[in-house]
């Protein structure tokens, strides 16, 4: 693997990523192939035995170092098999009202402390992005876990981590409206 991923004690998690120029450069597929690549391998028992690595679901540009407005996504649900996606120039043009957060609290490549407590998401949102995979500007409406992941991933390119949403006095408050999943 060329790339290390960068650490939440890194200020450059913090800074929010630039627009990508389109059509993609070469350099930039490069990074989301080998970005999807790691994501595929950090899920593959084997891989995690010998490299001691922990299994992630998404990667934003910026986990890799790169100020960039792009993020990958690979995992497989029973309901919709493989879930994968190269996003670049991510928008979220539409949310629910009601809210929902993983019950065991959620997770990050780049976050090595676990924080308890919920992290208030929208429960269904819009996407708009250009997806690098299918070369094609496209509209993804996700719900739950999908939704989750998206909105993960999107934070980091505006610095934000999954812990900034959980509420310090009260964690594990569950807002009106939330379902837990
Ligand atoms: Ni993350």
């Amino acid at each position: 693997m060329k790339f290390k991923i960068i650490k939440d004690s890194n200020p450059k998690m913090r800074k929010k990523s630039l627009h990508v120029d389109l059509p993609l450069s070469k350099e930039d597929k490069d990074a989301l192939d080998e970005m999807l690549n790691y994501l595929k391998l950090s899920q593959d028992e084997e891989y995690i035995q010998k490299h001691h690595v922990r299994p992630g679901v998404g990667l934003a540009a910026i986990q890799i170092g790169l100020l960039k407005r792009m993020f990958v996504i690979y995992y497989e649900t029973e309901e919709n098999g493989i879930v994968q996606y190269q996003l670049v120039n991510p928008k979220i043009i539409e949310t629910s009202v009601r809210k929902c957060a993983l019950a065991n609290g959620e997770g990050c490549l780049s976050v090595d402390k676990e924080y308890k407590g919920l992290s208030h998401r929208y429960y269904k949102i819009k996407m708009q992005a250009f997806n690098a995979l299918t070369n094609e500007e496209i509209v993804i409406t996700a719900r739950g876990f999908d939704a989750i992941v998206l909105q993960h991933e999107y934070d980091h390119l505006d610095g934000i981590f999954f812990y900034d949403r959980i509420d310090k006095n009260n964690p594990n408050l569950q807002l009106k409206d939330e379902e837990l999943i």
